[in-house]
């Protein structure tokens, strides 16, 4: 396979994305743009030398940009427009269907109301099922650096619009910050009806999976790398169909690993883990669906079916319904049969 024919099948797989924080997606140029309508002076002169700062040595050299660029965000149109540029730019990729992390606690700690938040991201995603046929769920992320009453006063505010959110998250600097420090708030949100998901493994330890499978209860794990440190764990894993959602990029910028072909998703998908491909905050990290997809299968050699594997595992860690799950599935395997 060409680089040119790897990068046209990838394009043609109908995809899905499951990990993704929306405040990720701003792109340099919408930052700006948004910035001079706020008024509010960003601390680069240019997009060129805001990009020149995206360089990490880890997780919170990371955060501490991503927070920073996420605080021109002020009214619903600005959320609304964050989430839209999201939906196209996926939607030129055939990503046919996502789930979306949003940090509510970024944009509450500066005084923006919930509301202003969640009714601009609710907006563009509604928007984007109509007009682009892209299904979606929505899922609350919690910070884990701030404390669990604070998360308390997030579940609260969220209530009055329980409708728009189908689960919650863990999310933010993972280093000392355990699971566990969140086990009454994650009970209390599943008692909510929310399905629970958490960050684990990405920079912490295989125990802090341990603890949010058990302590948490949560169904899917978000990145999950360090689950092949633990044999008793990668059971438990492919015994209980939990998925991984792995972001090849973002582990590469965030030195999670020294180079892509030390990327752990082909190890994991010979296990049989249901491990799937996402892009977690493209904009910092040099790239969409397709460019994870198609710098893992370059430096890991990935054969078509393990191409079509990752992409039904897309569907099958979804949240969508089984019918719906099948249908998809149904496309890919199509897809595949004409890929020569
Ligand atoms: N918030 C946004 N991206 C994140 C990541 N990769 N890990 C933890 N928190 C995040
Ligand atoms: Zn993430």
């Amino acid at each position: 396979m060409t680089p040119l024919e790897l990068q046209e099948i990838i394009q043609g797989i109908p995809k899905t994305e499951l990990h993704l924080h929306i405040e990720g997606s701003f792109e340099p140029e919408l930052m700006f743009e948004i910035a001079n309508r706020n008024n509010i002076k960003l601390d680069f002169d240019s997009v060129a030398s805001l990009k020149k700062a995206y360089k990490f040595n880890n997780l919170q050299e990371f955060l501490d940009i991503y927070y920073l660029g996420a605080q021109v965000l002020l009214y619903e149109q600005d959320f609304f427009d964050l989430t839209w540029a999201y939906l196209t730019k996926v939607h030129s990729q055939n990503v046919v269907h996502v789930e979306i992390f949003f940090d509510p606690q970024t944009h509450t700690e500066r005084g923006i109301d919930f509301e202003v938040v969640i009714s601009g991201i609710y907006k563009a995603l509604e928007k984007g099922r109509k007009e682009l046929n892209i299904t979606y769920k929505l899922i609350m992320s919690y910070l884990r650096h701030l404390s669990e009453d604070s998360a308390f006063k997030t579940l609260e505010a969220a209530m009055p619009f329980k409708d728009w959110i189908d689960g919650v998250g863990l999310d933010s600097s993972e280093l000392g910050n355990p699971p566990s420090k969140f086990a009454n708030v994650f009970a209390a949100s599943a008692k909510e009806g929310f399905k629970l998901v958490a960050h684990a493994g990405e920079e912490g330890p295989a125990d802090y999976i341990w603890e949010a499978l058990d302590i948490l209860k949560i169904e899917r794990i978000d990145h999950g790398n360090r689950c092949l440190d633990d044999e008793a764990l990668v059971k438990r894993l492919i015994e209980n169909k939990i998925a991984l959602t792995l972001c090849p990029l973002s582990n590469l910028e965030l030195k999670v690993i020294k180079k892509m072909e030390d990327h752990p998703v082909a190890k994991m998908l010979d296990k049989g883990i249901l491990a799937t491909i996402n892009s977690d905050d493209p904009a910092y990290f040099g790239g969409y669906m397709n460019e994870n997809y198609f710098e893992t299968a370059k430096a890991l050699k990935l054969d078509k079916n393990q191409l079509m594997q990752l992409a039904i595992n897309g569907f099958e860690a979804s949240w969508m319904s089984q019918d719906d799950k099948v249908k998809h599935i149904i496309a890919v395997k199509d897809y595949f049969n004409t890929v020569n």
